[in-house]
């Protein structure tokens, strides 16, 4: 029933996951900074925020994202150390994006490559509440069944209006590449993977887009995509395989 659903589905249906806060599908509220690595990500186009995404802090002065949250003629703003975003927490670092680095094979349909790398105006203070996470290796694979966990600020349901403010979080098992295929239009196995079974709930949805996937306390996925209900699977782009190029471009922005 759901494979035919989605095969009659237009590739419209299938949305970036950004834009509106909220929270992930199905999950539960994080333990409060229990996931340090956890970067807030906002777009800013005059003087008002047009969409938020969530990013993985890499390095103290490089934040990782989805290239889709990127934009033209507008400024991006990173909150680390958060959980409640309403809340003045003493935790919170607040930096403004210095450069932005798409990936240079981006291309926003269909939707590939989706990766953006973000030099911070200046580093974070590497505290228990701010603190990055190794990229993998480049040979680290993912295993179809194992268990990952991915966390955002993203909508809860696709009826949801109103914007919680803590971070969310909820496991999510990697599905094998005939599953990806099957579920997710525009799936490549190059250089993405898929997470979340059919036959549960749990899913990252929109506004969790950029946030990272992690699987035994190593970040496989960024989240790009997935249906526009919100039914699970959703799609990740695949870390390791772009981690020479993250490494380069780290290497050449040195502050
Ligand atoms: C999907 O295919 C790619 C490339 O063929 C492979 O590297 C990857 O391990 C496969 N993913 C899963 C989850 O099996």
């Amino acid at each position: 029933m759901l494979l035919l659903l989605l095969l009659l589905l237009p590739a419209a249906a299938l949305l970036p996951l950004w834009a509106h806060a909220g929270r992930i599908i199905g999950g539960r509220a994080s333990r409060p900074h229990s996931r340090p690595y956890m970067a807030y990500v906002e777009v800013w186009k005059d003087q008002a925020v047009t969409g938020r995404c969530g990013g993985l802090l890499v390095r103290k002065d490089f934040v990782l994202t989805a290239a889709h949250c990127g934009c033209i003629a507008c400024n991006i703003r990173v909150t680390l150390g958060a959980h409640d975003l309403s809340a003045a927490e003493d935790s919170q670092q607040r930096l403004w994006v210095q450069r932005t680095i798409p990936h240079p094979e981006f291309t926003p349909e269909p939707l590939t490559h989706d990766l953006l790398l973000l030099q911070l105006e200046q580093p974070v203070v590497v505290t228990e509440e701010v603190k990055p996470l190794a990229l993998p290796s480049v040979r680290s694979a993912v295993r179809p069944g194992q268990t990952c966990l991915v966390a955002g600020w993203g909508l809860r349901s696709p009826a949801a209006l109103v914007a919680p403010n803590t971070l969310h979080e909820v496991e999510v098992e990697v599905q094998d590449n005939d599953t990806c295929t099957m579920y997710c239009a525009g799936y490549r196995e190059d250089s993405m993977l898929c997470a979340g079974s059919p036959f549960q709930r749990g899913s990252a949805f929109r506004g969790d887009s950029g946030g990272p996937l992690v699987c035994n306390r190593v970040p496989q996925g960024l989240v790009s995509y997935g249906n526009i209900n919100g039914s699970p699977p959703a799609v990740y782009t695949r870390i390791a395989k772009f981690v020479p190029w993250i490494r380069r471009e780290m290497r050449l922005l040195r502050p």
